[in-house]
């Protein structure tokens, strides 16, 4: 007996493991599955979906890959609009196999009104048929007055309302392409990293903004509440449309979500008419950018190689091309500096702003876009990219460029560490050879005729993790790009150094 039940949990526990490892079969309508019989396999979820579109309903039904799955518990892909689209996710075989009621149109009621039963009115019922419809109207203009002053009194607070008309959505997305279509750009791109436009644009538009955050050459950042969890929104002037464009278009790449990686959540251009509001919506970070963490706090020995391997690890999943269907191109930042790395609650590093970013791809070996001369921030230029050495035709030398900025934000980190009681002030790299805000010629003079670095200070030989830092920054400074560590180099020596160090990462 005891045999018996001892087989039977065997063969449970089996079934279990062989139901998680097998892929989930589910309905498809896009049409790339017309070739699958209208089927298609995932690790995770399947979705059906019904919308009003067009004054047309449309039944749509998904696989969504695990990857896709975000957040946790609640993802964005499986949140229906209201009035415009009814989406349900199921986790069995062809579960979406069901056709979703319409979502809720609010249907106009009609003012019914009779006739008398012989032709003729009385005095009473005349006023009555003349006043009552006036009477309503007057309530109605009324209540439109008071809503316009309402909505207008809101967005002078620079707020937006939770609840928009979910109708302008439609308009807006009838005008520029069916939903088909954005489900089709979801299907087609596989486990891409960005949720499918529809659902980012619903997203964009129920964030409630809080509070302006930080302002940049693009336009401003902003925190902002979206059902009950906070967001990052970074809003580009219009004329900035370019960078936006390219920001988002680099975010969804494929396979790019990490750990250190700041989380996509949407993008949402919206045009009201005078002027178009492009956001990009993110994860948050209260901790703000590495250096607004390091102006106001030292780190422990532990602090700093946690960043530090953290953001070699962003750095490094960015740079890697993985290839197959489900890979990812290498990627270069171009502007990384310790603004644009921000710090987790975890305190691990997330890297952001990839607006200057490009794509190598292998196949051709061609960079994605004309990558113009010297773009970046001009302290941490390379000293290949302030002299115009740079090959531009070699997609590696944007990733050792990449590196040297790297060693700069390393010892802007290495500065901050506490070790045997002494820690120096924050300062930003080369503060003390050139002015606030440096030319591209200042720069070059210094960093390539007359090759100088940060000071790496003799003390920090005297401690291990102090002492690995430096010889990394010296490794990351190198006048030769070609000659510096990679990123998964420093990756492997910062892990080494964290277990030397008994550190749990
Ligand atoms: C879903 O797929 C199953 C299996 O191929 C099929 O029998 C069923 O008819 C499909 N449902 C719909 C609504 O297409």
């Amino acid at each position: 007996m005891a045999n018996l039940r001892i087989s039977l949990a065997v063969v449970v526990v089996q079934a279990v493991l062989y139901r998680s490892c097998e892929a989930l079969r589910c309905n498809c309508t896009t049409p790339p599955c017309e070739r699958n019989g209208f089927q298609c396999e995932t690790d995770g979820a399947c979705m059906a979906s019904t919308s009003f579109i067009e004054g047309q309903e449309q039944h749509i039904r998904i696989c969504i890959a695990q990857d896709n799955l975000v957040p946790p518990g609640q993802p964005f892909y499986c949140l229906s609009a209201e009035g415009l689209l009814n989406i349900h996710c199921c986790y069995t075989d062809y579960c979406n196999s069901i056709d979703l009621k319409l979502p809720t149109v609010t249907t106009q009621a009609g003012l019914g009104g009779g006739y008398g039963p012989d032709g003729s009115w009385g005095l009473v019922e005349l006023v009555a048929v003349v006043a009552g419809p006036l009477f309503l109207l007057c309530l109605l203009l009324l209540t439109f007055m008071f809503l316009y002053q309402y909505h207008q009194r809101a967005y002078s607070h620079r707020q937006r309302l939770e609840v928009e008309d979910p109708s302008c959505d439609h308009l807006y997305m009838t005008k520029d392409r069916t939903l088909q279509d954005l489900i089709y750009d979801l299907s087609t791109s596989g486990s891409g990293s960005g949720l499918p436009l529809f659902v980012q644009r619903t997203v964009a538009r129920t964030i409630v903004l809080q509070e302006i955050i930080g302002k940049g050459r693009f336009g401003e950042v902003w925190r902002g509440r979206w059902r009950g969890g906070d967001v990052a929104v970074k809003i580009f002037s219009s004329r900035e449309e370019r960078s936006w464009f390219r920001e988002a278009e680099i975010y969804q790449t494929i396979m790019l979500r990490h750990e250190n990686i700041l989380g996509f959540i949407a993008a949402d251009n919206k045009d009201n008419g005078t002027w178009t509001q492009l956001w990009l919506v993110s994860d948050y970070h209260e901790h703000g950018s590495l250096f607004d963490y390091l102006n106001r706090y030292s780190v422990t020995t532990e602090g700093m190689i946690k960043l530090a391997l953290s953001a070699a690890s962003g750095l490094a999943h960015l740079h890697m091309e993985i290839l197959g269907t489900q890979g990812k191109p290498g990627i270069a930042h171009r502007d990384l500096k310790s603004k644009n790395i921000l710090v987790k609650k975890n305190c691990t590093c997330a890297i952001a702003d990839l607006g200057l970013a490009v794509r190598h791809d292998s196949a051709s070996d061609t960079i994605d876009i004309a990558p113009n001369q010297r773009v970046g921030t001009k302290r941490y230029m390379a000293p290949e990219v302030l002299d115009e050495t740079i090959n531009m035709r070699h997609f590696d030398s944007f990733k050792c460029a990449d590196i040297y900025a790297l060693g700069l934000v390393y010892w802007e980190i290495a500065r901050r560490c506490n070790t045997g009681g002494i820690h120096e002030d924050y300062q930003l790299p080369y503060y003390d050879l050139v002015p606030s805000d440096p030319s591209i010629e200042e720069m070059r003079k210094l960093v390539c005729d007359q090759k100088l670095r940060p000071n790496i200070p003799n003390w920090w030989q005297s401690y291990e993790a102090l002492r690995v830092m430096g010889k990394i920054m010296r490794e990351c400074w190198y006048s030769n790009g070609a000659a510096r560590l990679t990123a998964l180099r420093i990756k492997k020596t910062l892990s080494q150094l964290s277990i030397q160090e008994d550190i749990k990462v």
